[in-house]
């Protein structure tokens, strides 16, 4: 991906913003160019790269992002998608207002106030997008995710399961096997746990 590197554990997004710290994140100078450091221990997207997962967006690629939360890890899509856009789906007021206040900032976000499982509300809005990606801690958080895929151009996307969230009780391996029954509509390129860095997190990119 374009404006993306790797050193050791860590990545880093050439700053759309020069000069400006999104979240606090380290900014650094390499070969003349400003980055900002991307965490993996900070951000299940930035675990998922580190993990191998290979999203294979281009510069000007469209991404719906569910669960976006004040927009950290938006902020280093935004980065990469400098041509692009990314639509940031969020349920929380509070959430939604520090994404406003960063997409000012950074005009290929944009910010959706709503319930990702809402899709009839802004459908037609993102129906350009060519890969989905979806961080929310919800117990129906595969089925939102295949709502959302079947509204978009091309059904690709990374789904960031938190395993905790369908089912407290049940061990790591009985809740995957729930989820993969629940993907069966779906291709599954990549199925990694998030380990060391979300140990409880799995991702699954997926094609439809
Ligand atoms: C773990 S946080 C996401 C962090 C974000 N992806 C990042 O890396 O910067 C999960 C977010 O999902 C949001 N959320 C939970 N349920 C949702 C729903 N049904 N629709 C949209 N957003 C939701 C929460 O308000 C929260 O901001």
């Amino acid at each position: 991906m374009n404006n993306l590197i790797r050193i050791g554990k860590l990545l880093y997004t050439k700053n759309l913003v020069p000069g400006v710290s999104v979240y606090g994140e380290n900014l650094r100078v390499i070969n003349g160019i400003e980055y900002r450091e991307w965490n993996p221990k900070a951000s299940k997207l930035a675990a998922c790269i580190i993990e191998g997962f290979d999203l294979k967006l281009e510069a000007n690629s469209t991404v719906l992002y569910l669960g976006a939360s004040s927009g950290s890890s938006i902020s280093h899509l935004s980065d990469i998608l400098v041509n692009g856009k990314i639509y940031g789906v969020e349920i929380s007021k509070e959430m939604i207002v520090r994404l406003i206040n960063l997409a000012e900032k950074r005009k290929n976000i944009y910010p959706i106030f709503d319930d990702a499982r809402n899709i009839d509300n802004y459908k037609d809005l993102v129906n350009d997008s060519v890969f989905l990606y979806q961080d929310i801690p919800q117990f129906d958080q595969v089925d939102i995710f295949l709502k959302n895929l079947s509204i978009i151009k091309e059904k690709k996307g990374l789904l960031v399961v938190k395993t905790k969230s369908i089912a407290v009780n049940k061990k790591l391996k009985e809740v995957l096997e729930l989820v993969r029954k629940q993907l069966k509509s779906v291709k599954i390129i990549k199925e990694k746990v998030l380990y060391p860095y979300y140990p409880d997190h799995v991702g699954f990119l997926v094609s439809g």
